[in-house]
């Protein structure tokens, strides 16, 4: 299978030796805004621009670059090949989402997202039309906020959708929740900053009609704080699942 990469950063780089130990994969492009990131590529692989991508035949692209990426190529990628994108708080943005699910349709092409640092999706998404509550707390060293608290601080209370706005460098996990469960305007969001949490921890609290699930996630970052280590993880696990056409959780 043919892979395009947007974003060689933390994720990325990941992705690219992945994609690189695994005979049945080809890195057929890279593109990324930062010249530094694509230095040590072949010429060949390396595209300056998105209207390159369609020379290489891409089964497959991938977005691990921030929200803004994916408002910025989904059409194009989607016009002719699937999508598989990380930076899922972009569509928090009723615009984008409704747009995405209108190129897919007229396309035929698909859009995935991984469950990446979180867990407990499939169950979410099964009882999603008998969901009561959903709220999720993300603790993060002060870092990982980009801030310096010296101690614990809840730094935001409100919807999922207002949380996406306001950190949308670190909501990815608040946004796959509401995709998958009421939404962005009934899924509420904590977010606090823990000088002493140990790593980035995430705990979801279900109700539904017929009773409840808790939880509990905890993951060293990657050396981008605001990124949890398990993401990229789960990125290439849905790779492989695209690949070989079985979704066996
Ligand atoms: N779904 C999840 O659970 C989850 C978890 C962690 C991170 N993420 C998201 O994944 C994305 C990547 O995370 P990361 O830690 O690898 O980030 P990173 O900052 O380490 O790397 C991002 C890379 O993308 C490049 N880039 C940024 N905007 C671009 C654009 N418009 N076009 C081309 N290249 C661009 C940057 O130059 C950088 O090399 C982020 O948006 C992050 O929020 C999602």
């Amino acid at each position: 299978m043919k892979i395009g990469l947007i974003g060689v950063g933390t994720i990325g780089g990941f992705l690219v030796k992945r994609i690189q130990e695994d005979s049945s994969l080809e890195l057929c492009f890279v593109l990324d805004i930062d010249p530094e990131k694509v230095k040590d590529f072949s010429e060949d692989i390396v595209i300056n621009s998105i209207s390159e991508m369609g020379a290489k035949k891409p089964d497959l692209v991938i977005e691990a670059a921030s929200q803004q990426a994916i408002g910025q190529y989904a059409e194009h990628v989607l016009s002719t090949t699937n999508f598989l994108v990380l930076s899922v708080g972009a569509f928090a943005d009723k615009g984008l989402e409704e747009k995405v699910k209108g190129l897919c349709k007229s396309n035929g092409t698909k859009l995935f997202a991984p469950s990446g640092a979180i867990a407990a999706i499939d169950l979410l998404k099964a009882m999603q039309s008998e969901l009561e509550e959903v709220e999720i707390v993300s603790r993060k060293n002060p870092k990982g906020w980009g801030r310096e608290d010296s101690e614990k601080t809840i730094i935001f209370e409100g919807t999922a959708r207002e949380a996406c706005k306001a950190y949308p460098k670190n909501i990815n996990i608040s946004a796959t929740v509401s995709l998958n469960g009421i939404g962005f305007d009934k899924t509420t969001v904590k977010l606090v900053s823990d000088p002493d949490c140990g790593g980035n921890r995430h705990t979801l609290n279900v109700k539904h009609a017929f009773g409840n699930f808790v939880l509990d996630v905890k993951a060293q970052p990657t050396k981008n704080p605001k990124t949890s280590s398990t993401a990229a993880y789960s990125a290439f696990d849905l790779v492989k699942k695209i690949q070989n056409g079985i979704n066996i959780f």
